[in-house]
């Protein structure tokens, strides 16, 4: 990491709060770190424990209120390496654009639908951001302070999942990052297409004739990751899930379903008319369905919407 050491005051107590105007923000320097409670383990705990004691630590307070568009705090980013952090999540599109306009490593926490916000989506087209190596779509754990309110089901999630006590826990979240790690380079095992049919244990797939083709894009509808079948060479339509186990040497990423086209990969664009007969036929009564937001399957003697799709193609089908 950055030597941060530099753009901090050299205070070394905490100011009294009643001296100065209110603090919003402080920033904290570790510029020491060891197992202070000597638990064998070196995590946060140790981290407060060496801030309390201020034992080459420095904790100040910053000027503004740690707005991190504001002017210390870009100074802040500039001056770090890797940034590592859960921010706010209705702000993920504009801190994500900071963080690649400083050209920074990171590692952080988003909600898995930012996959498919349009500023979020070209940069995991084109390989310049993925999702972390654990903890994708499952629960993930907080500690929060001692004596936290936390909703009982949360804390009884977290208690399940091995973390009792001052923890809370959210779900649909996942790690964003740039950092390279293993799992991202790890092959999806897969089934031809015939064995999916014969053998897939989704009843969508086992027993059927084939594949569901869309209506509105040149591409296969899979419904579930393990069901990309190993010997299809065209477009396929999988799960957001997918990216969690997306590897960049097995597959490329074409675009996704989505209503502006970003990528021209519609093959139909259907009129009002036909989304309200779509509704009418699908619901039994006046509506709009709004097909041009989806891959949509002729099914049952319908025009169905499918859930959000990723459109992805074998890399060795391009070669
Ligand atoms: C998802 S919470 C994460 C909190 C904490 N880091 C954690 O992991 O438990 C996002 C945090 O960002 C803070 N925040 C909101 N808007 C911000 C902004 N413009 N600049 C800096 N922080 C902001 C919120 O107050 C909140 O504490």
């Amino acid at each position: 990491m950055a030597d941060l050491s530099g753009i901090s005051s050299n205070d070394e107590t905490l100011p009294k709060l009643k001296a100065r105007p209110k603090i919003n923000a402080n920033q904290f320097i570790i510029n020491e770190v060891h197992d202070m409670d000597g638990d064998g383990q070196f995590n946060l705990k140790d981290v407060a424990i060496q801030l309390k004691e201020n034992q080459h630590n420095e904790w100040t307070p910053l000027e503004g209120d740690g707005d991190f568009r504001s002017n210390e705090c870009i100074e802040l980013l500039k001056r770090s390496d890797i940034v590592v952090t859960n921010p706010p999540f209705s702000l993920f599109r504009v801190y994500v654009k900071q963080l690649i306009d400083y050209d920074k490593k990171f590692v952080i926490i988003g909600n898995m639908n930012a996959i498919t916000y349009k500023e979020i989506f070209p940069l995991i087209k084109a390989n310049r951001l993925w999702l972390g190596a654990t903890g994708n779509g499952s629960d993930m754990v907080f500690a929060v302070p001692n004596g936290s309110e936390i909703a009982e089901s949360d804390r009884q999630k977290a208690a399940r999942l091995g973390y009792v006590g001052d923890f809370t826990r959210l779900g649909n979240s996942c790690w964003f990052t740039n950092l390279d790690h293993g799992r991202r380079h790890q092959p999806l095992p897969l089934m031809t297409m015939s064995d999916n049919l014969k053998f897939s244990k989704h009843k969508e797939i086992k027993g059927k004739k084939e594949y569901f083709k869309y209506d509105n894009y040149d591409a296969i509808e899979i419904p579930f990751t393990d069901s990309i079948p190993s010997d299809f060479d065209g477009a396929m339509g999988v799960p957001i899930s997918f990216l969690d186990k997306y590897s960049p040497e097995q597959f490329v990423i074409v675009g996704m379903c989505e209503n502006e086209d970003l990528y021209n990969l519609k093959t139909k664009v259907y009129a009002t008319a036909e989304c309200k007969q779509a509704y009418l036929n699908k619901f039994g009564k006046k509506g709009t369905y709004d097909l041009n937001a989806s891959g949509v399957v002729f099914r049952n003697g319908l025009f169905e919407k499918v859930y959000q799709r990723v459109l992805i193609k074998h890399k060795k089908a391009l070669k």
